[in-house]
């Protein structure tokens, strides 16, 4: 298939809309997605809320849209996508960026999974090509990946990519009123290979 370059140079080999994994396909969350992602929440509480103090507060659709919207407003701001993570036919998890650092080029993600879709290697694949994005298609120089000491399942995306150990944010999260030292995951453009 022949692809065309644009005014924003050469044209790359994927947009983020809807893109295939190996086991599913990662789409731009919109807003008439907020029942599905309200369901994936409700379903997975004891599984997420303890890392994700942001679940905690989705109770309703309209929060889910509202969480949605937020991500849409990320993406006009400067082009990092809120995706949802199908598999199956069904919405099974997601990837979020927190707001792009400008002045130090970077940007930092974050995920999470149902149970049922996990151990696989699916959100592997998802950060994986969501680093190829940022690096091919937003021209940025570093992703950073923040995760809790303790959570090893998360620790295990970005170790399993090649990130490299940057240091450890000594207590420098509180939930639930316990201080949680925060692993610090980096990934320069000029050291990415894709390994999946
Ligand atoms: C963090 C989270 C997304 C990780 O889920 P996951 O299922 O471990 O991640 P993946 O889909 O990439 O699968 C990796 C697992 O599949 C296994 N696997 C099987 N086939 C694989 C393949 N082809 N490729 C890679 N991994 C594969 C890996 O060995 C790994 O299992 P292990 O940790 O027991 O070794 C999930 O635990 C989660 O949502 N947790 C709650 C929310 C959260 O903590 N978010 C992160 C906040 S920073």
């Amino acid at each position: 298939m022949v692809v065309e370059s644009d005014d924003r140079g050469p044209a790359t080999s994927f947009r983020l809309f809807a893109h295939p994994l190996p086991a599913g396909e990662l789409r731009l969350l919109a807003p008439y997605d907020a029942p599905a992602f309200l369901a994936l929440i409700d379903g997975e509480r004891e599984h997420f809320e303890p890392w994700l103090p942001w679940a905690r507060e989705l109770r309703t659709v309209a929060d889910a849209a509202g969480f949605i919207a937020r991500g849409t407003q990320r993406y006009a701001d400067c082009g990092a996508p809120w995706v949802g993570v199908w598999s199956g036919g069904a919405l099974v998890g997601g990837v979020l960026f927190w707001p792009l650092d400008e002045m130090g080029n970077h940007i930092e993600l974050g995920y999470w999974l149902a149970r049922a879709a996990g151990g696989r290697g699916l959100m592997t694949d998802a950060v994986a090509t969501l680093v190829d994005y940022c690096f091919a298609e937003l021209r940025l120089n570093k992703v950073v990946i923040r995760c809790a000491a303790t959570n090893l399942p998360s620790r295990g995306v970005p170790e399993r990519l090649g990130f490299t150990t940057e240091g450890v944010l000594r207590e420098h999260f509180i939930l639930d009123g316990t201080p949680l030292d925060l692993v610090f995951y980096g990934m320069l453009r000029s050291e990415w290979k894709n390994p999946r």
